[in-house]
Parts: structure tokens; C-alpha cells; sequence
């Protein structure tokens, strides 16, 4: 497999369907609900989608596509080339804010993360990792995390964490908001892991991600030296939906160990 050849191709797909979602702002956008009120989905997501599963079925017809708004292919296995994409990471930043979104795309072989890329659209930052070549971000090679103490780690958690919910106990967590130096949340996770891998949040941690949420970002921040798992320490599927960690080395281990207790 040509991977740099499919690296060229990925970046040109990923900035022409970045144009076209700026350029969708002068039109109106049609807004639905999925599973709850809160559940945004437009017109624009599943137009993007759509563009990139013409172009990649178009070009790659071997290989298979696995979309959030399900346009490609019902994946069940790893097996070969598949593309894991979200067209719009941030759906309700995109739709409250017109800002704060990103596209994200992982390319995998077998079930290996060989390319990784999340764009910032409106911020025009643009993430990508090879496997093995490092992670950039606008062509800029990021350097590797380096450890950093849980007091002075700023972590990427949103408010339900600290709230009663089905997935962990919440006083354990309310202590970890107390004993790390601050917490941030950007309401897209590939934003989120963008920042990990740049070394601005020592830590991001989700309760139910998909794989397209994480496909590209976990290319990239393993290339930095991030650690990923699910929240049992366990290698995170990239067919299924689970909870998810991506942190420096050490504070993996220390959230884990001392702050994150699963109900199920
Ligand atoms: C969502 C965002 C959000 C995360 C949700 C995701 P979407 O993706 O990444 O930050 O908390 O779990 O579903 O639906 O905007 O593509
Ligand atoms: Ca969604
Ligand atoms: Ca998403
Ligand atoms: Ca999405």
C-alpha cells in the first residue's frame, strides 16, 4: 500500500470538504434530532459524509468506509483498508457557535492506525499523523509528551463527570477536578485530542465515544506518546462504542488507578 500517496490524497479531500463547509455558512442549515433532543444532526454532516464516501469509493473501491451518519459501510470486522470518518466532530459547537468543530479521519489497515487527521476548520489548524513519521500539526512536527505531575495537569473532562451518572462513580472524580490544576472542556473530541497531542491538555477522558470520534485523534496522539485506552486500561475497539482515555504517560495510570471507578 502507497500510504504517502493516500496521505496526499487525505489532505486534499479533508481541506476541499473543509471549504465546503465554510462555504455552506451562506445557505440555510437544515437542523434534525437523532436519539435525543440534544442529538444534533445537519444537512451539512451528511453532505460531508457523502462527499467523501463518492470520492473514496470512487478512487479506493476496494476498501470500506465506517461514517457516523452511516452513509458507508456496516463494518463488523477489521479486516483490510477501512476509513473511519466523522464529517463534523462538534455538531452542536457547529451549529450553536459556527465555530469549535472538526472533520476526522482515520485510515486503517487491518485494524492498525496507519494515518491520522483532524482539521480545525474554522481555526484552519490542520492535525495529521503517519504512523511511525510523527504527528504534525500544519506541518509543523509536534514533540513527544513528556510526564507531567497530576497537580500541575490540565484535564479535559466535561461537567457530566462530576455529576451522578450510569458509567463511574462521581466523588472519586470530583476529587481528581480538585487535585489536578484545572479542567477544560471543548465539546469535540477530536478537538480535544488535537490538544492532547499538542501537548494542551495533559489529559482527555470521554464516558461513550464511537470509533469515528477517536479514529483519527488516536493516530495522531500515539505518535506523540500519548497513552490510549478505554477506561478499564483495556485497548479501546475501533468497531464498537466505550469509554475512552488518551493522557501522558504516568497520568494514565494515575487517573486510572486512583480517580476513575466504573459502575459496570
Ligand atoms: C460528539 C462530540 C462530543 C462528545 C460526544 C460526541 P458529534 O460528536 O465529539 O465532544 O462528547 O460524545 O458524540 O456528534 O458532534 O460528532
Ligand atoms: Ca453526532
Ligand atoms: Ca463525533
Ligand atoms: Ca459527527
Amino acid at each position: 500500500m502507497d500510504w504517502g500517496m493516500i496521505d496526499r490524497y487525505s489532505k486534499s479531500l479533508i481541506k476541499e470538504a473543509g471549504h465546503r463547509i465554510r462555504v455552506s455558512f451562506a445557505r440555510e442549515i437544515h437542523i434534525d434530532t437523532k436519539d435525543d433532543a440534544n442529538d444534533l444532526v445537519t444537512d451539512i454532516d451528511r453532505d460531508i459524509e457523502q462527499f467523501f464516501i463518492s470520492r473514496i469509493r470512487r478512487d479506493f473501491p476496494d476498501h470500506r468506509i465506517l461514517g457516523e451518519e452511516g452513509f458507508g459501510d456496516k463494518v463488523e470486522t477489521n479486516d483490510g483498508v477501512i476509513w473511519i470518518l466523522d464529517p463534523i466532530d462538534g455538531t452542536m459547537n457547529f451549529v450553536h457557535q459556527k465555530r469549535n468543530f472538526a472533520i476526522s479521519l482515520g485510515v486503517y489497515a487491518d485494524g492498525i492506525g496507519m494515518l491520522g487527521y483532524i482539521y480545525d476548520v474554522m481555526a484552519d489548524d490542520f492535525y495529521h499523523a503517519v504512523r511511525g513519521g510523527g504527528a504534525y500539526r500544519n506541518d509543523e512536527r509536534l514533540p513527544q509528551l513528556e510526564p507531567t505531575p497530576l497537580a500541575e495537569a490540565v484535564i479535559g473532562v466535561n461537567a457530566s463527570w462530576v455529576c451522578p451518572n450510569r458509567y463511574v462513580d462521581h466523588e472519586p472524580v470530583i476529587r481528581l477536578v480538585q487535585d489536578c490544576r484545572g479542567t477544560r472542556s471543548y465539546g469535540s473530541a477530536a478537538i480535544e485530542l488535537a490538544h492532547v497531542a499538542a501537548g494542551r491538555l495533559d489529559a482527555y477522558l470521554s464516558m461513550r465515544l464511537a470509533p469515528w470520534d477517536i479514529a483519527g485523534g488516536s493516530v495522531i496522539v500515539g505518535e506523540v506518546g500519548a497513552v490510549t485506552t478505554d477506561l478499564r486500561g483495556e485497548e479501546h475497539d475501533m468497531l464498537t462504542k466505550g469509554t475512552f482515555i488518551a493522557a501522558r504517560p504516568g497520568l494514565h495510570e494515575t487517573i486510572l488507578g486512583d480517580y476513575v471507578r466504573l459502575k459496570e
